[in-house]
């Protein structure tokens, strides 16, 4: 990290091994496990960091948008934490801290820009102003794109995560040798759509002409092209007659992990003379230090009264970066 941007201590407790057996993530077994776990990783830490809470300027929690459980089990742990140190609590929105955190890794990264934020739960383009400043430009229609790959590795039988494992599997495929769809590729509407490809997915495999790893990879290509087709047209709807340009294109959330995903957005950013930023694969998917680092630039803006009042912060299932984008048509519409 540069500009004394350092990660003193980091852990993440993966859940992964106790949803496994059931192919993506039970509410109750993760809310449970927020609550055994989180204690003990808090204290280890900071016996990592070589620091107590009495040192902390400031503590910073998610609190929403997500699974509820495991969402209230972080804010109120980090409530009673801030109320026995007498530190202000900055309530997070964990896709604030996606956002933001390409500016943990990269200093030299100014607002504003183009954010793609791709997880597993949101598909979204963003203008990024400064921080709590967010426009959404795009949103899907339907499945969140790391969900498609999450249903495309079920389909596949290659387990949970499914989005590393499908890249695996996709590196030793033929994109060509299975035809699928782009949705929405074209199409003036700006959002994303990938149900339609999920299901050709499922009826390729269905149909048994195919080997899985053709499969994987034809499905990564159509991803990969509706991406780059959207992001295009983002970039063209950030750029208006009354606003600073963009300078740069951002890419975030757990998806960006994808390294053909990054590939090609990086080509896309070249060609329009755009610098193009990816955290490093660590700070793409869930992790503590991106939500510390939105904390730090909420402090950074206002000091310790502007935040004061996290301790009445309340756990949100969902909380849209952008309150006032209009809501995409389609059903099961993520915020
Ligand atoms: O941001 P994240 O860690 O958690 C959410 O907030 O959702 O994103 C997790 C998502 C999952 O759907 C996972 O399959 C996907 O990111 N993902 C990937 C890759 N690594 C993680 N998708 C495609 N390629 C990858 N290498
Ligand atoms: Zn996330």
């Amino acid at each position: 990290m540069t500009d004394g941007r350092v990660i003193l201590a980091q852990h993440i407790a993966s859940q992964d091994d106790a949803h496994r057996p059931y192919g993506g993530v039970v509410p109750e077994i993760a809310a449970r496990a927020h609550v055994e776990r989180l204690t003990p990783l808090i204290a280890a830490t900071l016996a990592d960091a070589g620091l107590t809470l009495a040192d902390m300027d400031a503590i910073a929690a998610t609190a929403g948008p997500g699974l509820i459980g495991g969402v209230m089990v972080g804010l109120v742990s980090a409530k009673a934490l801030a109320m026995a140190s007498d530190k202000p609590l900055i309530a997070i929105n964990h896709l604030e801290g996606h956002a933001l955190s390409p500016r943990l890794a990269d200093a030299t990264l100014a607002f504003p820009y183009l954010l793609l934020l791709a997880s597993g739960g949101h598909c979204q383009l963003l203008r990024v102003d400064g921080v709590g400043r967010y426009r959404r430009l795009a949103t899907t229609i339907d499945d969140a794109l790391g969900e498609a790959f999450d249903k495309t590795a079920k389909i596949l039988g290659l387990g949970y995560p499914g989005g590393p494992a499908v890249e695996r599997l996709a590196a030793t495929g033929d994109p060509k040798a299975v035809k699928l769809p782009r949705p929405l590729l074209g199409s003036p509407e700006p959002h994303f759509s990938f149900a339609g490809l999920k299901s050709a997915v499922l009826r390729a495999k269905q149909a048994g002409a195919h080997a899985d790893a053709d499969i994987a990879a034809a499905f990564q290509q159509a991803a990969v092209d509706c991406v780059l087709d959207r992001t295009a047209r983002g970039i063209a709807a950030a750029h208006g007659p009354d606003q600073p340009p963009i300078t740069a294109l951002v890419v975030a959330g757990g998806v960006a992990a994808n390294r053909a995903i990054r590939a090609a957005l990086e080509s896309l950013a070249a060609a329009h003379g755009l610098r193009f930023v990816a955290p490093p694969l660590a700070l793409c998917t869930d992790n503590a230090a991106m939500i510390a680092w939105a904390g730090l630039e909420h402090l950074a803006l206002g000091g310790r009264e502007a935040v004061a009042d996290g301790l009445d912060a309340v756990a949100r299932p969902r909380w849209p970066l952008d309150p006032e984008a209009e809501p995409a048509r389609g059903a099961g519409v993520k915020a």
